[in-house]
């Protein structure tokens, strides 16, 4: 054995991360047999064929190469114009093609942060918001919800401090599936308006939001910066194409540093997204919004399911009191796989369930849950 103990080659900040808490159920879910799985945070529909057809295309007409960093720029054109007419006032707004949301959202967040900087976020938060920061020597502070897991706004007024960077609203939500009502958005994007704080807008789920049109808090922020992508609508999880937009100098900050991190979104999974624009996804969407009807009817009456709007998650309370890790141990203990609340909460009282299933497995699923709130 060589003499170097390769703990002495990993640095100190790794210490801050710990390995994902959904990996976890992950491994145990390979010790069942034949488990009801509503962990996965991904949708079960195909990547649709036009999409799957110009990635092929594109790969036998040998577009394996880099493309420039920005992304290509018949796909950044299409999107461009989308974000133009989504937000027709807002003159400074340039756009990057990055490798996922989460490329986007590590760009953003190491362009924005100096160390000791704080990024605000709810409490449930997605994964990657209290990790990401840390890349920079920053820190996610988490904002309190409510039962409808909204945050109060003056209370994120009063946590606004002289080391606050920026503030993310993700609505629809991962993991509550809850939408923010606009009005509510409209406050919170003003008084970071007010206060200079950067607004950053995770719409990743934007597609699912089943009981009107999606809105943006970007509607009421023109410096927003705004992340969005082909992996859960299109259900591209692998392909890793997403996009950012926002005030221009900040994405040419971005741009520069694509360079030297991901060099660009993959180039076929590019040529696919660009057909994926054109498609009309609303079948996908009338059919998630039924299955997430499905759930809400069957699980009301045993759960405290809280209000799940969009996404393709449910975050029901634990019954009785229990914590949420313990009653998720006794679900797997019962070949149901479903994620514990506190991998994203510092509180242990809730479960994440996905509904991105087909309705045989939901019905296991729902079948499942209540013998478990009844026992
Ligand atoms: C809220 C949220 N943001 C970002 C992502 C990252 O998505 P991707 O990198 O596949 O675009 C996810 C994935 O689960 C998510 O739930």
């Amino acid at each position: 054995m060589g003499g170097n103990d390769p703990e002495r080659w990993i640095a100190a900040r790794m210490g801050k991360f710990e390995s994902s808490g959904i990996r976890k159920v992950f491994d145990l879910a390979r010790q069942l047999k034949d488990p009801v799985n509503l962990s996965i945070g991904q949708p079960d529909f195909p990547v649709p064929a036009p999409c799957r057809q110009a990635a092929i295309r594109a790969i036998e007409a040998g577009h394996n190469s880099y493309t420039v960093t920005q992304g290509l720029a018949s796909l950044r054109d299409k999107l461009g114009r989308q974000v133009a007419a989504r937000f027709p006032s807002h003159s400074d707004r340039k756009l990057l093609v990055t490798s996922g949301t989460s490329g986007a959202l590590v760009l953003a967040l190491m362009t924005v942060l100096d160390p000791g900087d704080e990024v605000l976020a709810c409490d449930p938060w997605f994964v990657m918001y209290p990790n990401l920061p840390l890349l920079a020597g920053g820190i996610m502070k988490a904002l309190p919800t409510g039962p409808d897991f909204m945050p109060d706004p003056d209370q994120v007024e009063r946590e606004i401090g002289p080391r606050t960077k920026a503030l993310i609203i993700n609505s629809p939500a991962n993991p509550t599936g809850a939408i923010m009502p606009a009005s509510l958005m409209e406050r919170l994007a003003r008084l970071c308006a007010k206060r200079g704080v950067l607004l950053i807008s995770d719409e990743i789920y934007s597609l699912f939001s089943f009981d009107g049109p999606h809105r943006s808090p970007a509607e009421f922020n023109e410096q927003a910066l705004v992340i969005d992508g082909f992996s859960k609508t299109y259900a591209m999880t692998g392909w890793r194409v997403g996009y950012i937009h926002g005030p221009s100098r900040l994405i040419e900050e971005m741009t520069k540093l694509q360079q030297y991190t991901f060099v660009c979104a993959p180039s076929m999974a590019q040529h696919g997204a660009l057909e994926a624009l054109d498609l009309d996804m609303s079948p996908i969407v009338s059919d998630y919004g039924r299955k997430r009807d499905y759930m809400r009817e069957r699980l009301e009456k045993y759960y405290d399911i809280g209000p799940p709007g969009g996404a393709f998650y449910i975050y029901p309370k634990a019954p009785s009191g229990m914590k949420g890790s313990d009653f998720v141990a006794k679900a797997i203990a019962n070949n149901l796989l479903i994620i514990p609340g506190n991998v994203f909460s510092a509180s242990d009282t809730h479960f994440r369930l996905s509904y991105a299933v087909a309705d045989r497995e939901l019905e296991r699923g729902a079948d499942l849950l209540i013998k478990l709130a009844r026992d």
